[in-house]
């Protein structure tokens, strides 16, 4: 019988309990989970912050990897190594905080060679979304030779696999981070420059110093009006992201004096194919990158206290969820 992270809405609100089997959701196809991860969403539904957890009780957990044990879903065999990011689950529907899930089938992903599940986790929805936003980028016509592109929460998941990727794409990375520790790391992941974030949370002119061509945002509000205000002529941002801000005080004169471009990029409901193709081309990267991240691996028992630290901005790099441990 699997073990997973239950979340109640009554204290108390995260616990670890053991599944009978015909409580798993009657979908068509049951993985056994190899490893999951926390990001910056599962923080706030497991620490009950906005509004991300739509039924209770709930399996939280917006993404996992492991194998498929059973499926009645002709597009799926056991052994099957699959992926699962996003489509609502681990908000709207269980999630992968558990041993093992039942999912639709056309949520899942081949986990494309070689990367191993442990390996897809590693990159997981962080990973993903910032592979996303530098296809983005790119298919706006951003390319190395238009100037350095800005990377904003850069210690964060999101952010240090944008810092990477983009560097492995020959871009000159400025990484922008409220963590001056991390500042060595940023740089081993491939930033040519790490900036204070305390230069981008003030207020500032809606048009100021132009020094970016591209941006991946992972933090809004005032960090992604002042980035706008900064960008050069026809330069592009890719918006991921609200952990500092949801709200965006900007004004529209970057875009209509500049040509500025801001890109949305969503990693929950792009369909399959461009799904398929992000993790092909995460596939691709070389290991080296892997081999840079800071990774801690931690068990279920520990997600709750992690995901306080998340939404205390005490973590950085990736918390890989082995749900065996
Ligand atoms: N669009 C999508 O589909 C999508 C997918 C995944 C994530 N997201 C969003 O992207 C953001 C990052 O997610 P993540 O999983 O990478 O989270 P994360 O690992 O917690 O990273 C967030 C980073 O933002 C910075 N930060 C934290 N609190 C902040 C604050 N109050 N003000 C300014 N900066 C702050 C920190 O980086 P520094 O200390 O280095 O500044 C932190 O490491 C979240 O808002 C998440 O919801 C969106």
């Amino acid at each position: 019988m699997p073990r997973a992270l239950m979340l109640h809405d009554e204290s108390p609100r995260a616990r670890l309990e053991t599944l009978d089997e015909d409580r798993l959701p009657e979908r068509a196809v049951r993985v056994a989970i190899d490893y999951s991860d926390l990001n910056y969403k599962d923080a706030m539904a497991v620490t009950g912050q906005g509004k991300i957890v739509r039924d209770y009780p709930l399996v939280p957990g917006i993404d996992f990897a492991g194998t498929v044990t059973a499926s009645t879903d002709a597009r799926f065999d056991a052994d099957d190594r699959v992926i699962l990011t996003g489509w609502g689950v681990g908000e709207r529907y269980w999630g992968g905080f558990a041993e093992a899930m039942r999912v639709d089938a056309d949520w899942l992903v081949p986990c494309p060679r070689p990367l191993s599940t442990r390996e897809a986790m590693l990159f997981g929805t962080a990973g993903l979304t910032a592979m996303l936003s530098v296809m983005r980028l790119q298919e706006a016509g951003l390319s190395p030779g238009d100037g350095p592109v800005a990377v904003s929460g850069a210690s964060g998941g999101v952010g240090s696999w944008a810092v990477s990727i983009l560097a492995h794409e020959g871009f000159e990375v400025h990484a922008i981070t409220g963590k001056p520790d991390q500042g060595d790391w940023l740089t081993r992941l491939g930033a040519a420059q790490v900036l204070a974030r305390d230069d981008f949370t003030e207020r500032g002119r809606p048009l100021a110093s132009t020094h970016w061509a591209g941006a991946v945002d992972t933090v809004g509000g005032q960090v992604l009006a002042n980035l706008l205000a900064q960008m050069r002529y026809a330069g592009k941002v890719a918006a991921v992201g609200l952990a500092g801000d949801a709200a965006l005080p900007t004004t529209v004169m970057p875009f209509i004096l500049r040509g500025v471009a801001l890109l949305g990029v969503d990693s929950v409901y792009i369909p399959f194919e461009r799904r398929r193709a992000a993790w092909q081309r995460i596939a691709a990267l070389p290991n080296a990158l892997l081999t840079h991240m800071q990774v801690e691996e931690i068990g279920l028992e520990d997600v709750e206290s992690q995901a306080h630290a998340m939404i205390e901005g005490r973590t950085h790099g990736r918390l890989l969820i082995d749900p065996h441990r």
